[in-house]
């Protein structure tokens, strides 16, 4: 398959995993570990294609207020996650990188997480971004509140604010803005995810639950992006 344009930068919504174990009688963390597979498979994919960057929402910040066996075997997932894919990442030149309020994940987790980001900083191939304990809104007044301190400090000068010093001071600094953003399992919001980054985003929603959504359906959202005219606002 080859494609007359690609997205350098996707960034997904791994939504559905609940009902789709809720679908099959079981728990809720079945989903989650199935989604650990559409994760790999897509990232396959997504190396497959050269794209560059992915980013996933992985925990929201919200997500701390689900049931406390649910955010523990998440967390545990998570570090499991770190530790069998760390060669896999390292043999295929993929960087680690994570976004969110990492300070607040259990110091196991926060251990895994600086890790494997130390262990994969020289990747080239692609950035993979986990969004962990991440919300958009807390990473858009962090930046705000920060940038007041500089203005306050002489840092910067107020007139210097820009998007693209406003962006050095996300979590995302260093990151292109997605250009395609997928949201599986038919939910059609964005749910406190990049809401700066995806201003000119393209929005791709499908009804497929995220552990259902695999290579061939990244497929299917490229072609569908390919077909996209993006005008960025101009004529
Ligand atoms: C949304 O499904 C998904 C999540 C809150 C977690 C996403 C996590 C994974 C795909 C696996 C973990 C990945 C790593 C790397 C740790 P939901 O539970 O909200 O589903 P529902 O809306 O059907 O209830």
């Amino acid at each position: 398959m080859t494609f007359k344009n690609l997205p350098r930068h996707i960034a997904v919504i791994m939504d559905g995993n609940g009902r789709w174990a809720k679908k099959r009688n079981l728990d809720r963390i079945y989903g989650h570990i199935e989604g650990i597979k559409s994760l790999k498979s897509v990232v396959e994919g997504v190396i497959e294609y050269k794209i560059k960057y992915l980013t996933v929402y992985a925990f929201s910040s919200e997500n701390w207020q689900r049931p406390e066996n649910e955010v523990d075997s998440l967390m545990e997932l998570l570090d499991e996650y770190i530790e069998l894919e760390l060669p896999y990442l390292i043999k295929n030149k993929i960087r680690l990188n994570f976004i969110g309020d990492i300070g607040r994940l259990p110091d196991k987790s926060k251990t895994a997480v600086s890790k494997a980001a130390e262990k994969t900083k020289n990747g080239g191939e692609l950035t993979l971004t986990l969004a962990l304990s991440y919300g958009s809104k807390e990473e858009i007044l962090n930046a705000v509140s920060k940038i007041a301190e500089d203005v306050k400090k002489g840092a910067i000068e107020f007139t210097d604010i820009n998007d693209k010093l406003f962006s050095s001071y996300l979590y995302t600094a260093g990151t292109p803005d997605p250009d395609l953003l997928i949201r599986t399992s038919g939910e059609l919001r964005l749910s406190n995810f990049m809401l700066y980054q995806t201003a000119y985003a393209e929005l791709y929603f499908t009804k497929t639950l995220w552990p259902d959504f695999r290579k061939k359906n990244l497929i299917a959202a490229l072609k569908n992006y390919e077909k996209r005219i993006r005008r960025f606002g101009k004529t």
